[in-house]
C-alpha cells in the first residue's frame, strides 16, 4: 500500500535564516531528510537575511543546531549535507535582493545539476521571519518578477521551466482581517496552488492518521454521527511555560491565536469532515471547507457558555524550582490579560453533526504534555441488565482516544463482566500503541512537509478558506473584553481553571484528564 513519490530538486531559500526557527527546526528537518535519502538530489539550501555571513559562518552557526536536534546526527553526513548550505546577506523585503540571489541560485543550479532551461532552479521560497515582514517580502518578489508561474503554463514543456513555491509559516495573521490581507498579498504573486500554508500538526502522523482511521476501517464510520456520538474533545495541553516567548509574540497572541485557531483546528476538522473523494489536496480541502462553512458562530452575548480563557499562576517546576507566574514573565503586560489557557465549544450545523459539541482546550504548564483526540459515544439506549443489580448509571460510555503526541496510540473503552460468580460490569481498554506495532520513529514532523512541498503536493497544507475559516470562528474570542475581564489564574501542573470546566459541566459533561496520558481509554 505504499506509495512514493521523490521531491522534484530545487533551492530551498529561507527568509529569517538566522532565526530561531530554522536553526532549531528547519535546517535539523532537512539534514533528516537528506540522512535518510530523502532529500531530492541536487536541492540546495539558501539561507537569507539582514546579518552579514560566508556560507561557512552559516554552516557552522546551524551545526551544533542539527546536532541536538536531528535524529542520528552523523559526522561523514553533516560534512556532504554542509555543502548544500549557502548564506545570501539582504533584505527580502526590497526588490533590490533579488537580482543577486537570483544570480547567486543561477550559479549555484548550475553546479548541482538541476538548472531548468532558463538556468533557473526550481525555488521553494520559505517565509520564516516576523509575521511583520510577510507581506513586504512576498510584495518584493513580485515586483523583483522572480515568479514566473505564468508564463510557465505558457510553454510547451512547462516542467522544462522552472517553478516556484513559497511556504508560508504561522501565525498566518493575527485574526481574520490581517489573514485577509495576507492571502490577498499572497495570492497577487503566487497562484493558490503555489502557496503551501504550513501546519506541522498536519505532519504528526496521528493527525495523518486519523483520516486512515475513519475510512480505511469500515466498523467507525457508521457510528460517526450524531446518533452515535455524544460529543468530542481535543486537547493539547504542554507542561512548559511560554518563557522568553511572550515578549515577542506570545503576550499579543495567546492561546486562542497561537493554537485553537490552527493546530486544534485543523485536528478537529479532520475529525469531523465527510469523506473526501480521494485522498488529495483539493478533495480535503474542499471537505473542510465545507465543514468551516456550518461551524455555528460563536455570540458575543453569553460567550461564557462557549469560551473559557487563563493563565497560569507561580508553581514550582518538577526540579523543585520556583517558577514565575504569566504575568511576571518578562515582557508581559498584565493589563492585556492574554490567554494561556484557552477552551472552546463549537457545534456544526449539518447533518452529521447538529447537536453534537466539539470542546477544544489548550494550554501552557498544564499536568502533562498531550495532545489527543477523545471520541466519546452514547450509552446504551436501555439497561438490559438492572435484574443482575447493575443500574445503568454504573455504566461508562465508551470512549475512543486517540493520541497523538507523546505517545502515538488508539485506545477503546469497552464494558465487561468481570469474571467470577458475581455479576460485576467494569470497563477496560483496548488498546493500540503504533510505534509498538508499527516500529520507526516518530520524526520531526517539518522534514516530510517540506518534502511534500518540492513534490507540490498540498495535502497537508492549509488553503485560504480554511485559515480564514479558523479565524472567522475564532474572531468573537479574541475580541470579547467579557472572556479576558473573566480570565481566571490557574495552578500550574492542574489541567486549569474552573470556567472551563463549567461549559463541559453546563452540558452534564467533563473533560478527559488522564492520569497517564497513554492509558485514554483507561476504566475512568
Ligand atoms: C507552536 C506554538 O505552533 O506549537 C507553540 O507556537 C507550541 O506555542 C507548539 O508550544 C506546540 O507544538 P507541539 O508539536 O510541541 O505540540
Amino acid at each position: 500500500m505504499a506509495t512514493s513519490q521523490a521531491g522534484e530538486p530545487c533551492a530551498i531559500v529561507i527568509f529569517g535564516a538566522s532565526g530561531d526557527l530554522t536553526k532549531r527546526k528547519l535546517i535539523p528537518a532537512l539534514y533528516e531528510l537528506f540522512a535518510r535519502g530523502q532529500l531530492p538530489e541536487g536541492t540546495f539550501v539558501v539561507g537569507t537575511s539582514r546579518t552579514e555571513m560566508s556560507d561557512d559562518a552559516f554552516r557552522e552557526s546551524m551545526q551544533p543546531w542539527v546536532r541536538d536536534n536531528a535524529k542520528g546526527f552523523d559526522e561523514k553526513d553533516w560534512a556532504t549535507f554542509a555543502r548544500k548550505l549557502h548564506y545570501h546577506a539582504g533584505d527580502g523585503a526590497t526588490k533590490e535582493l533579488y537580482p543577486g540571489l537570483t544570480g547567486r541560485l543561477k550559479e549555484l543550479a548550475k553546479s548541482f545539476g538541476i538548472a531548468k532551461t532558463d538556468g533557473q532552479p526550481n525555488v521553494l521560497f520559505y517565509l520564516s521571519v516576523a509575521p511583520g515582514l510577510y507581506e513586504p517580502i512576498i510584495g518584493a518578489i513580485g515586483e523583483a518578477g522572480v515568479v514566473a508561474e505564468g508564463k510557465r503554463w505558457c510553454v510547451l514543456d512547462p516542467d522544462g521551466m522552472a517553478w516556484q513555491r513559497i511556504i508560508v509559516e504561522k501565525p498566518f495573521g493575527n485574526d481574520l482581517a490581517s489573514a485577509q490581507s495576507l492571502n490577498m498579498a499572497l495570492g497577487r504573486v503566487f497562484e493558490e496552488e503555489a502557496i503551501y500554508r504550513i501546519d506541522h500538526y498536519l505532519g504528526k502522523e496521528l493527525v495523518q492518521n486519523l483520516l486512515v482511521l475513519r475510512f480505511a476501517n469500515a466498523i467507525f464510520e457508521p457510528l460517526w454521527n450524531r446518533n452515535h456520538i455524544d460529543h468530542v474533545q481535543v486537547t493539547a495541553a504542554e507542561t512548559l511555560g511560554v518563557g522568553s516567548r511572550a515578549a515577542n509574540f506570545y503576550d499579543q497572541a495567546g492561546a486562542v491565536r497561537d493554537m485553537i485557531q490552527s493546530h486544534l483546528m485543523q485536528v478537529l476538522a479532520l475529525v469531523a469532515i465527510e469523506a473526501p473523494s480521494d485522498y488529495d489536496a483539493s478533495a480535503i480541502m474542499r471537505e473542510k471547507i465545507k465543514l468551516l462553512n456550518v461551524a455555528k458562530p460563536i455570540p458575543a452575548r453569553g460567550i461564557e457558555r462557549h469560551a473559557a480563557f487563563g493563565r497560569y499562576g507561580s508553581g514550582t517546576n518538577a526540579k523543585g524550582e520556583k517558577e514565575p507566574a504569566y504575568v511576571d514573565e518578562k515582557g508581559v503586560d498584565p493589563e492585556r490579560r492574554t490567554e494561556t489557557y484557552g477552551a472552546m465549544r463549537v457545534e456544526f450545523d449539518n447533518w452529521r453533526w447538529a447537536g453534537v459539541p466539539f470542546y477544544m482546550r489548550s494550554g501552557k504548564r498544564m499536568a502533562k504534555k498531550l495532545t489527543e483526540v477523545v471520541i466519546e459515544f452514547k450509552k446504551p439506549p436501555t439497561n438490559v441488565f438492572e435484574r443482575m443489580g447493575q443500574p445503568a448509571t454504573d455504566f461508562v460510555a465508551n470512549r475512543l482516544a486517540i493520541s497523538i503526541a507523546p505517545s502515538e496510540g488508539i485506545s477503546l473503552r469497552v464494558l465487561g463482566k468481570v469474571p467470577g460468580p458475581k455479576f460485576v460490569i467494569d470497563s477496560a481498554a483496548l488498546d493500540l500503541d503504533y510505534q509498538e506495532r508499527f516500529g520507526g520513529e516518530p520524526i520531526e514532523a517539518y522534514g516530510p512537509l517540506i518534502l511534500d512541498a518540492t513534490r507540490g503536493d498540498r495535502t497537508l497544507y492549509k488553503h485560504r478558506e480554511e485559515v480564514e475559516g479558523g479565524w472567522r470562528l475564532c474572531q468573537p474570542l479574541i475580541e470579547s473584553d467579557s472572556l479576558r475581564k473573566g480570565i481566571e489564574t490557574y495552578t500550574p501542573g492542574t489541567w486549569g481553571p474552573s470556567n472551563a470546566n463549567a461549559i463541559l459541566a453546563a452540558d452534564g459533561r467533563a473533560w478527559h484528564n488522564p492520569a497517564d496520558a497513554c492509558s485514554g481509554g483507561g476504566p475512568k
